[in-house]
């Protein structure tokens, strides 16, 4: 979910749409405002914040203190009953919420036999009928109602919350959700993340947890869950109002595929230099020597970063002959994982917030664990609760479906690879060189992969209609192939499933006939026999087959029915060159089924609940 307020002397309605529009990626299945203006004014509707704008179109929207909510339904089915935000039995007060509460229904028995009455079917709602039970009982402030409510609530939380009876005023704080605070002249913009603060102001302040942070007749204090204020320490945000805009393109997905040659470069920049020999990660310091020195990695990580993870354990197993586990987080905390002495973990997410990940790590670190991140939020949650980490610097991406974010993820971990290899001595000084100039060499070979845009746009056409789609890969192309069906099923709602090539004949083959796509990443490395015998077998039983193959492969190009030639690269940093044209042509054949690319059915791109 997106949450976002505003207090100060604009009207804070704009405000709040504009932000809305911003955080919709992070969720957009209904959306509402509630706005105070000597009243509290409330509008919420199922679907887009489009339709929530166009549906106020008539009505009043004056105040200059406002709190909005984008969803992703968790508790209760997307309705106008179920958005945001949510109003107390009096109805003078409202709250926004993202992330889950756990205990909500035991809250729920117990406000309603206090005699409050609930509208929705949300855990949300009863936060904000808790918060006006204890005011009511404690004749407290809003602010103290609020720090009381945190002591009852378990579960996950960012909230913003209005009250009529204070109407110079919002109170906010968080558990496990995200909410930054972007500090104006004489004015608060309060967000899930800084893509809606960024046009008004780059000073902002990053809340701690169960923290309450109270804006009153325009100014600031923040206190900790003991009521002792702390002082807030206000940062620079290093962003740009260009990189969450569209610029041009049709989709942020598009956008965000055509900017991988930059955002790779960003990546490796100031890391990786090949004149000099050397590769430097700057977060990683104190803890090295316990990497280099690990028994065993384990790497935590949910949907594309979970396959980023699996490509990292192939080099890190070749390159520092260190081995590694790739985990789900989901099914790595409710496990009893053995950790030992010597473990390290790696933890991967792009929004450095997603709910699994967060508990994994905090689970692995109760172990014992040393734990490394690689995240591209700046300032985001799970950098702040690892050792040390990396970050990805692939800056905001925005379409639900990752792109840059993962070819940025797989470029940090191969550069930790390779460093920790070479430091270990388990790979020698020339081979570190010539892997420092395959860095170097990526932008312009993902360059070179993104001209294939016409052509794969002609076999999308060819496969648009299909219903299901296998996508094969070996050794360091099998991730690719797992991240190509994803991106697929993701926008295209066409079933789609990667496996090992090997693995086919085990089951898949099965659904062979000449009506199933079948997606080879075939590029020429160790496993390169193996695959063509893979593709022999696909072609024998008439599927169709789509390759990805080393420039001026000739092999190929005769048994498959398309080919889509990248430029040649180190197998291990291959990934990063192959999943371009599986990224192009999910996209193409999602537009060419009318689909939503950037918000695709039921999906998010942060997801803060369990
Ligand atoms: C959501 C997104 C995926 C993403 C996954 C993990 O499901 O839709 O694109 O891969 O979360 O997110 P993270 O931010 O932890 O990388």
């Amino acid at each position: 979910c997106g949450i976002v307020a505003y207090i100060g002397h604009r009207d804070a309605y704009p405000i709040l749409l504009q932000g809305l529009k911003r955080l919709e990626y992070r969720g957009y299945d209904s959306a509402g405002v509630a706005l105070l203006n000597g009243e509290l004014r409330v509008y919420k509707k199922k679907g887009k914040v489009e339709e929530l704008e166009n549906t106020l179109t008539d009505q009043p929207t004056k105040g200059t203190v406002g709190i909005g909510h984008t969803r992703w339904a968790t508790h209760g089915e997307p309705s106008d009953i179920n958005a945001h935000p949510h109003v107390s039995q009096s109805g003078k007060i409202a709250l926004i919420h993202n992330g889950i509460i756990e205990n909500y229904s035991a809250l729920r028995k117990e406000l309603t036999s206090l005699g409050h009455t609930f509208k929705s079917e949300t855990d949300s709602e009863v936060f904000v009928h808790l918060i006006e039970e204890i005011q009511k009982n404690e004749h407290c402030t809003l602010e103290e109602a609020v720090r009381l409510a945190l002591t009852q609530v378990v579960g996950a939380y960012a909230i913003v919350v209005v009250d009529q009876d204070a109407p110079q005023q919002l109170v906010a704080t968080r558990k496990g959700s995200p909410l930054v605070i972007g500090v104006g002249k004489d004015e608060y913009f309060l967000a899930s993340d800084a893509s809606p603060i960024i046009e008004y102001t780059n000073e902002v302040i990053y809340l701690n947890d169960q923290e309450i942070a109270t804006i009153k007749d325009g100014a600031l204090s923040i206190r900790n869950i003991e009521s002792i204020p702390t002082t807030p320490y206000i940062q620079k945000l290093d962003m740009e109002l260009e990189s969450i805009e569209k610029g041009g393109f049709e989709h942020f997905m598009l956008k965000e595929i055509y900017e991988q040659p930059r955002s790779v470069h960003d990546t490796l920049r100031g890391r990786v230099s090949a004149k000099q020999g050397h590769l430097v990660l700057g977060g990683l310091r104190q803890y090295l020597h316990t990497m280099i020195n690990a028994k065993r990695i384990i790497i935590l990580g949910c949907g594309t970063s979970w396959h980023a993870g699996l490509v990292a354990e192939y080099i890190f197993e070749e390159f520092a002959r260190i081995p590694v586990e790739v985990e789900y987080a989901s099914e790595f905390r409710y496990r009893n994982p053995v950790i030992y002495e010597g473990d390290v973990v790696i933890a991967i997410s792009q929004s450095g917030e997603t709910a699994d990940t967060l508990a994994a790590i905090e689970l692995a670190k109760s172990k014992g664990a040393i734990i490394f991140g690689v995240c591209n939020v700046v300032g985001s949650s799970i950098p702040r609760v690892t050792h040390e980490g990396a970050y990805t610097h692939a800056g905001p991406e925005i379409g639900v479906a990752s792109t840059k974010a993962f070819t940025a993820q797989v470029t940090v971990l191969s550069m930790m690879a390779v460093m920790i290899a070479y430091r270990k001595g388990t790979i020698k000084e020339t081979r570190f060189r010539e892997m420092l100039v395959e860095f170097e060499q990526l932008p312009d070979k993902i360059e070179k992969a993104l001209q294939l845009d016409q052509q794969i746009q002609y076999i999308a056409e060819q496969i648009k209609d299909a219903d299901n789609a296998l996508f094969l890969g070996r050794g360091y192309n099998f991730p690719v192939a797992l991240e190509g069906a994803l991106k697929l099923k993701e926008i295209s709602y066409i079933h789609a499933e990667g496996y090992p090539a090997a693995e086919m004949k085990h089951g898949p083959i099965a659904l062979i006939d000449e009506a199933m796509p079948v997606v080879f990443i075939a590029t020429q490395d160790s496993s390169y026999e193996k695959i063509i015998s893979n593709i022999r077998e696909v072609k024998a039983r008439h599927g169709k087959v789509i390759a990805v193959v080393t420039e001026g492969d000739a092999e190929i190009r005769h048994m498959a029915d398309h080919v889509l030639e990248v430029p040649a690269a180190h197998e291990a940093l291959m990934p990063i060159i192959a999943v371009i044209p599986l990224q192009l042509l999910s996209y193409h054949i999602a537009v060419m089924r009318g689909c939503n690319v950037d918000q695709p059915r039921n999906l998010a791109k942060s997801v803060t609940v369990e």
